[in-house]
C-alpha cells in the first residue's frame, strides 16, 4: 500500500467515501478531521458527534459502525494506524513508529514532498497578483509585505502543485499622471531614464505639483487636461509617460533583484485601457451598473454596506463622470482577461488591508457579471496584510516625516546582520561575513514579516529581528548550519549514511518524527488560507524538536541501525527545515 503523504487528507476522504454507505451518515458527512493533541493522537475526527445530534442516534455507536466500515476497506492499513473510538464519540488515529518510520523513508527529498502536495491543487491554474505598486514613486516599508507575502503565498501554490502566473499589475495609468506631467512641463525639465537620480526627480516634481493643483484650481484643470490628453492618446504625453514607468520599472527592478523576485509578466493597469469599454457595455447591458451623477456605479442591495440604501453609500464606481477609467474599471476588465486569456481557476490579489472594500465590491461584481454573461468566475481571494509600526506603535516615518524607504531597510538590515554574525562567528573571513550577513539580513525582514498572522499590524524592532534566539530567521537558519554540521563531521553528505534505518524508537525520536509528518498538515493550515505563518510557526516548533532529540539521544553510537535512523532523522529535519525556509522565499546559508 502507497505511504501516504498527507495522512489528514487521506484520512478525511476515506470518511467521507465511506461514511455514505452507513446508516445515519449522510453524503455531505465533515468528519471535521484534525491534528490532535499529541499525547493522545495524531489526528482526531470529531464529525460524528454532530450527526448523532441531528439523527438523536447513539454516537459511540455511530462512530464505531463507521470505522467498521472502514476497516472493511482495507484501504487503511493497520500496521500504521492505531484506530479508536473514544470519549463520547471521537474518532482518534495514532500513527505507529512503523508509519513513521516508512514515511521517513519515503518522503525523503524536496522532489518527493512536492510530489506528494500536488494532490492539494494539482492541476489548477493560479494568478497571484503582486507586488503590484504604483508607478513613479520610490518603494518605501510599505512595499515591504506585498513583495514578501506575495513571494511566500506564491511558492506555497507552486509547491502544492499550481500552475502559477506571477502577475505584477502595476498602477501606471492613474490621476497622479495629470499632476506629474503638468510639473514636469511647468518646470521644464528633461526627463532621461538613464539618469541615476530620474526617480528622486520626479518624486520631488509630484510634491510640487501637488501643492500647486491644491493651492490653484486652474492649475488642477490643467494637471486634468493633461491626463485626458495623456487617456485619449495624446503622441506627446503618451511619449513622456512611458518614460517616467520606464524610470520607475528600473528602479522598483533593482529592489526586486535583491529579493530575488521574479513576475513572470508586468501587463499593468494601463494594459487594459482599451478593454474597459466592453466592461461599461457588458454591465449596463445586464441591468449591473447604473448612471448616478454622471458616473457609472454598481450597487449591491444585497449586502447592506454597499447597498443605496446605506447609511453612508458607496457605490462602486466602474467609470467617473469625466468618462475616464478608474481602479475598479481596470480591475474588471483584469479579471476578464485573467479568466479568457490565463483561464485561471483561481486568483489571488495580495494587497494592504485598506483595501478590502474594494476587493468585496470587486468580486461580488465580477460574480454577478460572470453568472449573467454564463461564464465561469475563477475563485477570487483577497491575501491582505496589516501595517508595518515603528516600535513607538505608529507608522514608521523618517525625520522629515516621509516613509522609510525600502533600500535604506535592507542597507540596515545588512550592515546589522554583519555586525552579528561577526559578533557570533569572529572566525570567519570578512569576505565570508559579508555574504552571510547579505543572506541573513534580507532574510530577517522577510521573516520578521512572515512570522506572524498576515492581517495583524506587527512593530518592527531590529533586536526582535535580528536574534539568535526566539522565532527569527537567524535561529532557524542557524539550526540549519547545525544539522548540517553533523554530517561535515561525519564526513558524509546529508541523506547519506541512513540505510538499514529501523524505525523511530525513543520517545524523542518518535516526536521529532511526528514532528516532521506535521510539515504536512502545516502545509494545509497556511494553503488554507494563504496564511505563511503556519508554516514559519511549524518550522520554529520544529527546530525545537530537534533540538529536545539531539539533546537525548547521542546520534554517533556503535550499534549502526540505530545510528542510520538517528542520521536518518537529522537529515530530514535539515530537508524540511531547507524547504520550508525556501518556500518563505529563504535562501539556508552552509556556515554562519
Ligand atoms: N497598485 C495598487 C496599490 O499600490 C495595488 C494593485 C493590486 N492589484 C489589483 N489588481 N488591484 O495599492
Amino acid at each position: 500500500m502507497p505511504v501516504w503523504f498527507n495522512p489528514a487528507r487521506e484520512l478525511d476522504a476515506l470518511l467521507r467515501k465511506v461514511a455514505p454507505s452507513v446508516a445515519g451518515f449522510d453524503a455531505d458527512f465533515n468528519p471535521e478531521l484534525r491534528p490532535s493533541d499529541p499525547r493522545h493522537a495524531d489526528f482526531q475526527a470529531n464529525g460524528v458527534l454532530a450527526v448523532a445530534k441531528k439523527a438523536k442516534g447513539n454516537p459511540r455507536a455511530l462512530a464505531t459502525a463507521l470505522v467498521d466500515a472502514v476497516k472493511a476497506t482495507g484501504e487503511l492499513d493497520e500496521k500504521l494506524f492505531q484506530v479508536e473510538v473514544a470519549g463520547p464519540g471521537f474518532i482518534n488515529f495514532k500513527l505507529t513508529p512503523v508509519a513513521l518510520g516508512a514515511w521517513l523513508r519515503e518522503y525523503r527529498d524536496e522532489s518527493k514532498w512536492r510530489a506528494g502536495a500536488a494532490r492539494m491543487m494539482g492541476g489548477r491554474k493560479v494568478v497571484i497578483d503582486y507586488p503590484s505598486p504604483n508607478t513613479a514613486k520610490q518603494m518605501h516599508v510599505g512595499h515591504l509585505r506585498p513583495i514578501v507575502i506575495g513571494e511566500a503565498v506564491a511558492r506555497l501554490i507552486e509547491f502544492c502543485g499550481a500552475k502559477l502566473t506571477r502577475d505584477n499589475h502595476i498602477g501606471d495609468w492613474g490621476t497622479n499622471f495629470g499632476i506629474l506631467i503638468l510639473a514636469i512641463r511647468r518646470a521644464g525639465f528633461k526627463l532621461d531614464s538613464q539618469s541615476p537620480t530620474a526617480l528622486d526627480d520626479l518624486e520631488r516634481l509630484y510634491k510640487e505639483g501637488s501643492v500647486l493643483t491644491k493651492a490653484d484650481p486652474a492649475a488642477l484643470d490643467a494637471a486634468r487636461a493633461e491626463l485626458a490628453k495623456l487617456q485619449s492618446g495624446d503622441a506627446e504625453n503618451l511619449a513622456l509617460w512611458e518614460e517616467i514607468v520606464k524610470v520607475s520599472n528600473t528602479a522598483c527592478q533593482r529592489i526586486y533583484d535583491q529579493f530575488g523576485l521574479k513576475t513572470d509578466v508586468i501587463l499593468g493597469e494601463s494594459f487594459y485601457r482599451d478593454k474597459v469599454d466592453q466592461v461599461y457595455t457588458e454591465l449596463q447591458k445586464v441591468g449591473l451598473a447604473e448612471e448616478s451623477e454622471g458616473a457609472l456605479v454598481v450597487w449591491h442591495d444585497d449586502e447592506p454596506r454597499f447597498s443605496r440604501h446605506a447609511e453612508t453609500p458607496m457605490p462602486f464606481i466602474v467609470r467617473k463622470k469625466d468618462g475616464s477609467s478608474n481602479y475598479a474599471s481596470t480591475d474588471l476588465a483584469t479579471l476578464l482577461y485573467r479568466a479568457e486569456y490565463f483561464k485561471a481557476d483561481e486568483i489571488v490579489y495580495v494587497t494592504d488591508g485598506r483595501q478590502q472594500d474594494h476587493f468585496q465590491q470587486l468580486f461580488r461584481t465580477g460574480a454577478k457579471w460572470f453568472t449573467a454573461t454564463k461564464r465561469t468566475l475563477p475563485r477570487l481571494r483577497h491575501v491582505w496584510f496589516g501595517t508595518i509600526l515603528g516600535e513607538d506603535g505608529k507608522a514608521i516615518k523618517t525625520k522629515s516625516g516621509d516613509p522609510v524607504r525600502l533600500q535604506s531597510l535592507i542597507d540596515e538590515a545588512t550592515e546589522r546582520a554583519f555586525a552579528a554574525v561577526t559578533a557570533k562567528s569572529p572566525e570567519l573571513s570578512e569576505t565570508e561575513r559579508k555574504a552571510i550577513a547579505k543572506a541573513v539580513g534580507i532574510a530577517a525582514l522577510r521573516y520578521v514579516d512572515l512570522a506572524s498572522n498576515r492581517t495583524m499590524d506587527y512593530s518592527f524592532s531590529w533586536d526582535k529581528l535580528l536574534a539568535f534566539e526566539g522565532n527569527t530567521a537567524p535561529y532557524l537558519m542557524y539550526a540549519v548550519v547545525r544539522v548540517r554540521s553533523i554530517f561535515r563531521k561525519n564526513g558524509i553528505e546529508v541523506g547519506k549514511g541512513e540505510e538499514g534505518a529501523t524505525d523511530p524508537e525513543t520517545p524523542t525520536e518518535i516526536a521529532l518524527a511526528r514532528k516532521l509528518l506535521g510539515f504536512t498538515a502545516a502545509l494545509d493550515l497556511a494553503l488554507e488560507d494563504l496564511r505563511p505563518h503556519h508554516l514559519s510557526t511549524y518550522l520554529h516548533e520544529l527546530a525545537a524538536a530537534y533540538g529536545a532529540f539531539y539533546a537525548a539521544d547521542t546520534v554517533n553510537v556503535d550499534d549502526p541501525a540505530v545510528r542510520a535512523r538517528r542520521l536518518m532523522l537529522c537529515a530530514r529535519t535539515c530537508s524540511i527545515l531547507e524547504t520550508g525556509l525556501r518556500l518563505l522565499a529563504i535562501e539556508p546559508v552552509e556556515r554562519m
